[in-house]
């Protein structure tokens, strides 16, 4: 039988070529059914990329789930052989919540699991599988990985709460440095965190500088010796910031990016924490890459394309804040001087610089930079708590500076007895304050003009920036409660610093420079 190839879709076309690719090496392939009790998900809820999951009633009353995730099943329907290394790949749909859509997706996921016995060559060639998984679709192509062992014995010596490490392993994620310095007190464990997350570069160059930066890092080491001489070496990076839930990685975790591609499209690590958790009795490491990630990409290489992906693309805040901003990137290096004409363009681009502005709202640039149509920009605190983009959060510019805060008329008084209404603009930041006091709340959603919804008796309380405190007061409005102070931070797409982290760094490193005169 003869198929034309133009009849697949994308994603169809690397389905097949990958499960072509991990035949070869060897793996087996594992069907399943599209079905779970859904008490697995229930137990192994931060596992899932989402907790929410399509569940209905089987034909016995047990609660099912539309699966959301293949590793679970895999492990809980595998036999426990420790002294036995088992090799499984598949190509399965999973059922989750889309971030970018915030609606159920079917979508399609290829993988592999490596378990049972686990020596450093299976772990190697699970990072080299994933390096060739992603090199099928794109020459430019990173796979980046990073330690959670290491950072784990760095923070250990903190003595955190399980929040506090949450928020640490989430503000190295960001390569979030005044996050970082908050929650880290001891000065020389932050500077060792500090230099773990500024590392980014090929196992050559990093190892260097972890010798000299850590007392031991041997298994590491070790790895790292033997993907060295991988034939995917050139495509493998150190990256701290590449993390998980320690609750279920130990060691590895490694993410693949594509260049042009905003989010990482392979994700994967060494679980061995969940392998304890379904008390088994060995260890695992596997990956998944999101297929559905790749519909878009263009599977025969552009060279126009090509050029284009070699500038910086900043999006930056209408308004002064962002004329400010643009001054320090044209006096870090990066100017652009159409960006001064006075006319209505919004896109301006220098092609000697190789850089290109766009203004765009100041509210929308943490979304033209998640998506990766910007892959820099200028945000408020504010923004990036409301939305939570998965961005880096490399800079706090100190400007634009204002607080966050609960506001209400100079005579309210809260009855803890009652559900306190709330008006607000920042309803995800309200609902954590809140959540986090354990007090209960009803959101009114404005769009703006907050502070007069206490005194229409629209709400008790408002939540909203306040920044010279003239509006409330000429409202005879008051601030109860400081929720967090907020500034203009400087994000980059997490994607886009893979491929571009020199530009990056420079623009970083001129600006802090600019900061610290
Ligand atoms: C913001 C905020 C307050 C005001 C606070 O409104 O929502 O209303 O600024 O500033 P102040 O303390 O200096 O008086 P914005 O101008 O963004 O308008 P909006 O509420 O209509 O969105």
């Amino acid at each position: 039988m003869q198929i034309n190839d133009n009849v697949f879709t994308n994603s169809e076309k690397i389905t097949f070529a990958l499960r072509s690719l991990y035949l070869s090496k060897g793996y087996v392939p594992y069907r399943m059914s599209k079905f779970e009790e859904y008490d697995l998900y229930a137990k192994n809820k931060d596992f899932l990329v989402s907790d929410n999951v399509i569940t209905f009633t089987g034909n016995g009353g047990k609660l099912m789930a539309l699966k959301p995730d293949v590793t679970l099943s895999i492990i809980k329907n595998s036999k426990d052989i420790p002294e036995k290394t088992q090799k499984v790949f598949y190509n399965e749909n999973v059922y989750r919540v889309s971030k970018a859509i915030g609606q159920f997706k079917e979508i399609m996921q290829s993988g592999v699991e490596c378990f049972g016995r686990i020596s450093d060559d299976d772990v190697c060639e699970v990072i080299s599988m994933a390096a060739d998984s992603i090199k099928l679709l794109s020459e430019d192509s990173i796979i980046a990985v990073s330690n959670l062992d290491i950072i784990e014995s760095v923070i250990s010596k903190l003595e955190l709460s399980s929040t506090q490490t949450a928020a640490l392993i989430s503000a190295i994620s960001e390569k979030n440095i005044p996050a970082m310095s908050e929650i880290c007190r001891d000065e020389s464990v932050f500077n060792v965190l500090k230099e773990l997350i500024s590392m980014y570069g090929k196992i050559s160059e990093v190892v260097p500088k972890l010798e000299s930066l850590l007392d031991e890092f041997k298994d590491f080491e070790e790895i790292l010796e033997k993907l060295k001489s991988d034939k995917n070496a050139d495509m493998i990076y150190i990256d701290f910031s590449v993390t998980d839930d320690i609750n279920y990685y130990k060691g590895l975790v490694f993410k693949g990016f594509i260049k042009g591609i905003p989010v990482p499209v392979l994700s994967g690590g060494q679980y061995d924490n969940l392998m304890k958790k379904m008390k088994r009795n060995s260890a695992a490491v596997g990956f998944a890459v999101y297929t559905d990630e790749l519909e878009r990409l263009d599977l025969s290489s552009n060279e126009t394309d090509k050029e284009d992906d070699e500038y910086l693309n900043v999006a930056l805040p209408k308004g002064r804040l962002g004329e400010k901003v643009y001054d320090m990137f044209a006096r870090a290096g990066f100017e652009c001087p159409s960006i001064l004409e006075q006319n209505r363009k919004l896109i301006f681009e220098n092609a000697d610089r190789k850089v290109r502005y766009f203004w765009v709202k100041p509210s929308d640039v943490a979304i033209y930079v998640e998506r990766g149509a910007a892959d820099i920009g200028v945000a408020g605190k504010d923004i990036l708590l409301e939305y939570e983009p998965d961005v880096y959060e490399l800079i706090d510019l100190n400007m634009g500076k204002c607080r966050m805060c609960v506001a209400a008329q100079k005579s309210f008084e809260d009855d803890s007895s009652r559900t306190l209404r709330v008006a607000t603009k920042f309803s995800n930041i309200a609902q954590n304050y809140y959540r986090s006091k354990g007090r209960d709340i009803d959101i009114i959603h404005l769009n703006g003009s907050i502070e007069i919804a206490p005194i229409l008796g629209l709400s008790d309380v408002i939540v909203d920036i306040v920044e010279t405190g003239t509006t409330l007061k000429e409202n005879d409005l008051e601030v109860k409660e400081e929720i967090v102070p907020v500034s203009a931070r400087f994000i980059s797409n997490k994607s886009a610093y893979k491929f571009k982290s020199e530009e990056i760094n420079a623009v970083v490193a001129g600006i802090k420079a600019l900061l610290e005169e």
